[in-house]
């Protein structure tokens, strides 16, 4: 990043569209050879129609988990049957929008929602293509808070229901059901998750072709996690070795498709969360280097205690010195870091909050008052 922040007013997104375009071409080298290969982008980490749009050229479709982005996505572009559209909780006027745009596949979560989908389609005199979401079981070495694939999370239908709910699936006209669907959590950089995942869905699978049932569709889910402490070493992921942990051991019959939904990892390297340092407060051996970006526009330190690199993008300075960097909302939890070494810092430094761009503005709130920042691409800024 060697532009000049010094003139536009902070706190703001910026988004380097040529990583972002060169992690797509990687993605897109990774799968070249699987046809049967689709990745759908997880927009929840983050739905700017900046990224949106260059996402959608790419080619990837696109895994939605509210109304407002089924439309946030058609607006930027993506076909509506390249769709996923999951969650736990959708709201009649949700199932009724996605089946008149006719998605691509609802990732059903519960006996309870697919009854309510059968109702809804046979009103709008639709079919409903739907894919189960299966609670696999298996554990993600990830945050507590984003690890859904265990038995006692609130997502999926559980493992011994499904033949249960697939029969029943079978019975409702306006259901057509098409497959699997798992995820097992999030920010996962242990290939072994991955390979336990796989390994599940084969017994799964080999279970269902006993009794007769063969899905064509198998929806892996996202979770492939970023490096959060280097990104400028390691702005890709390793999407080969990721994509060849399901080439290597998920046992796909003929005619499947596999489907992935990957969020973070596409974005999450390309943004930084830019801020100002407004005061610099000693107390006692603590030196504060107080800033104009909080939990409101990045809450993922205070929420899950996560790690962002920070630079100072404008001291000079040769000596370095130990800040808590944090925000001006009221709540203690609102720092980014603690005791992190940065040159001398003073008033009017700009700081670069990296590894924003997944869940940065798209978890953005107005608590205090504030107003959502704006945001700028690598091609707006000088
Ligand atoms: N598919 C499903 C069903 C999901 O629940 C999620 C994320 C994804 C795909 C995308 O996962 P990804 O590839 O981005 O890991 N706010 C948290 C992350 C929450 C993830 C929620 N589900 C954070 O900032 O770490």
């Amino acid at each position: 990043m060697k532009k000049d922040f010094r003139h536009i007013d902070t706190p703001f997104y910026y988004y380097d569209t040529a990583l972002l375009k060169a992690t797509l071409d990687a993605i897109r080298a990774a799968i070249a050879s699987q046809p049967n290969y689709h990745v759908h982008y997880a927009m929840k980490a983050n739905a700017s129609p900046k990224l949106m749009q260059l996402i959608c050229q790419a080619g990837l479709g696109v895994d939605c988990v509210s109304g407002g982005e089924i439309r946030t996505a058609i607006a930027a572009g993506f076909a509506a049957d390249s769709i996923m559209y999951a969650g736990v909780g959708k709201s009649d006027w949700e199932i009724r929008l996605a089946l008149q745009h006719e998605i691509l596949s609802f990732n059903v979560e519960s006996l309870a929602e697919l009854e309510v989908i059968q109702e809804l389609a046979e009103q709008e005199q639709r079919i409903a293509r739907v894919c189960l979401r299966i609670n696999p079981d298996v554990e993600a070495h990830t945050h507590t808070h984003i690890v859904t694939g265990m038995a006692e999370n609130k997502f999926g239908i559980a493992w011994e229901d499904m033949m249960m709910v697939i029969e029943k699936a079978k019975t409702f006209a306006n259901i057509s059901f098409k497959g699997l669907h798992f995820h097992i959590g999030s920010q996962i950089t242990d290939m072994q998750d991955f390979k336990d995942l796989c390994e599940r869905i084969n017994v799964i699978q080999d279970q269902l072709n006993a009794q007769g049932v063969y899905p064509e569709i198998i929806n892996v889910g996202g979770g492939l996690g970023v490096d959060y402490q280097s990104p400028s070493e390691n702005p890709i992921p390793d999407f080969n070795a990721y994509f060849s942990v399901f080439k290597d051991c998920l046992q796909l019959r003929d005619g499947q498709s596999l489907h992935f939904e990957l969020g973070r990892s596409i974005v999450a390297q390309c943004g930084s969360l830019m801020t100002r340092v407004l005061y610099v407060k000693q107390s006692g051996d603590k030196h504060f280097a107080i800033v104009d970006a909080g939990m409101t526009e990045l809450i993922r330190p205070a929420l899950y205690g996560a790690y962002h690199h920070i630079e100072n993008m404008t001291s000079t300075a040769e000596k370095r010195q130990k800040y808590d960097v944090v925000g001006p909302i009221c709540e203690s939890s609102d720092i980014f870091a603690a005791d992190l070494p940065l040159p001398t810092t003073q008033r009017g430094d700009i700081l670069a909050i990296r590894s924003a761009g997944a869940y940065g503005e798209s978890m953005a709130s107005c608590y205090n008052c504030r107003q959502l920042p704006s945001s700028y691409t690598d091609t707006e800024i000088e």
